[in-house]
């Protein structure tokens, strides 16, 4: 499955919808499909960008159908059900599907390098009135490799454009990709990147959490998918790419040489302090284009929550999570949601059935102790096994009559942050930031002295039967 056998399911299913219409790539665009997305509508094929031949795809990932769509599972299962799936697939494979090697795809269609590579032939949109630059990366992945144990590795940054042949891009420090640009740094080279558009939409899933014990994230995709993905080599850089990418912008980044890059309407609905003072970032230097005939431009609208991106990392780091935290063999977890609400990183809520005193605290902590849980994260919610993690207004319900403010909560001082957090005062190191636990469970010493009001099963069994005959259809 590429991106266009989805556009093709999507349309059919009505989850897409063609914009004929003239479309301004400067603010309108963006501005359409944020509404969209605000409003859950379908993913949208803008099909006539002012200035240019070529589409662009926004809101992929912007309602859970889609993200269900995605993975090939109902579009009925919530979020927390279509990530209990991806768990499922991605801890009981004995051994994942590796990629097929190809010499050519449809990617390779069209080469264009050198003087002649532009990245202005393709609708890069701009977002926000404020921001810096026209966006070419919002949605891509950008593929590279660990020089010291030749792990491939792929992560999502944005990507301002500077001019013609020069992309600014934000890789946060203590990033994988960071860490693998200062080893190239230490040894005095280049870091060559692949920067990859398109393919298949689950691509963007392996690249935005991490995945423990796999060997690239193109093994993942075929895992997920249950076949083998076709990839192919780039030629300069020697670097993965898939086959059937919409387009690839081949490269390298000199990690002496910054610039200045930003500001850019952040998934925390802010901008950060680069307003003020623009940050030097990194700059990738084009030498190829790869693209298909009719190259389909991605692009997520970032900006405040919920949109396209809130859905896609929420989904990701969920996946991550909770596949750390059943590897760490903790008992009763039942369900485990990262907020798209809460910008898909700071608020996790976790469903637990308690076997012991303590054993709420200790998911919490464990939360905070995972490698995904460790980064950003702001807030944990436990809650009892008889309310799902996603089930936000029985989880207010327990915030509401199972909580103690004094009993049930815990201040952790200090935690990794991430520095986008507008939450983090100007003064303070953005680096840091405090956490909170909410213990919402009835504490299992006091299981069982309290009475909940239930509805009788067999009755609830018993009407259900009638429903129709009750003249409750639809409802
Ligand atoms: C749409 C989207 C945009 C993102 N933009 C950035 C970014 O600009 N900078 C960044 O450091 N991380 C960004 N991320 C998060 C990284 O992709 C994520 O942390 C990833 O795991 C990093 O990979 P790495 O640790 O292997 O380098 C973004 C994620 C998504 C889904």
């Amino acid at each position: 499955m590429d991106l266009r056998d989805f556009i093709d399911k999507w349309e059919k299913e009505g989850e897409l919808r063609r914009v004929k219409a003239e479309v301004d790539w400067n603010l309108e665009l963006s501005h359409i499909a944020k509404l969209v997305e605000e409003k859950e509508g379908p993913a949208l094929l803008f099909e006539k960008v002012k200035d240019y031949s070529s589409p662009v795809i926004t809101g992929v990932y912007a309602t859970t159908g889609r993200l269900a769509s995605v993975l090939g599972k109902s579009k009925d299962l919530t979020m927390v059900e279509l990530t209990r799936e991806w768990m499922k697939t991605m801890t009981e494979s004995k051994e994942l599907v590796q990629a097929r090697e190809v010499d050519s795809g449809p990617v390779t269609e069209n080469v264009v390098e050198g003087e002649r590579a532009n990245i202005f032939d393709f609708p890069v949109p701009r977002y926000y009135e404020r921001d810096g630059h026209r966006y070419f990366g919002t949605a891509i992945f950008m593929v590279t490799k660990d020089p010291a144990s030749g792990k491939i590795n792929m992560g999502t940054f944005r990507m301002g454009v500077h001019d013609e042949r020069h992309l600014g891009v934000q890789i946060l420090k203590g990033k994988k990709t960071d860490r693998i640009l200062n080893s190239y740094a230490k040894q005095g080279k280049k870091m060559p990147v692949c920067v990859v558009m398109g393919s298949d939409p689950l691509f963007m899933f392996a690249s935005a959490g991490t995945i423990p014990g796999a060997r690239s994230g193109f093994d993942v995709v075929s895992t997920l998918r249950g076949e083998p993905v076709s990839m192919l080599y780039a030629e300069l850089t020697g670097l993965p790419i898939p086959g059937d990418a919409e387009i690839v912008v081949e490269g390298e980044i000199d990690p002496t040489v910054l610039k200045e890059e930003g500001p850019f309407g952040e998934y925390t609905g802010y901008y950060t302090d680069e307003v003020l003072k623009p940050i030097p970032k990194p700059v990738i230097e084009i030498k190829r284009i790869y693209h298909r005939t009719d190259p389909i431009l991605v692009a997520t609208t970032v900006g405040r929550p919920v949109g396209d991106q809130h859905m896609l990392y929420a989904f990701a780091r969920n996946a991550s999570l909770w596949t750390e935290l059943e590897k760490m063999r903790i008992p009763g977890i039942k369900s485990v949601y990262t907020l798209p609400e809460a910008a898909g990183r700071f608020w996790v809520i976790v469903s637990i059935q308690q076997v012991y005193p303590g054993h709420a605290e200790q998911v919490a902590h464990a939360v905070i102790a995972s490698n995904t849980g460790t980064y950003g994260l702001k807030g944990i919610i436990i809650v009892d096994e008889d309310i799902q993690a996603d089930d936000l207004p029985r989880v207010w319900w327990a915030l509401g009559v199972r909580y103690h403010p004094l009993k049930g909560t815990q201040i952790i001082n200090r935690g990794r942050a991430t520095p986008l957090d507008p939450a983090l005062a100007s003064e303070e190191n953005k680096l840091i930031t405090p956490r909170i636990i909410l213990n919402a469970t009835t504490p299992f010493e006091e299981k069982g002295k309290l009475v909940e009001v239930k509805l009788n099963e067999d009755k609830v069994k018993e009407i259900k039967e009638r429903w129709k005959e009750l003249g409750l259809e639809g409802i």
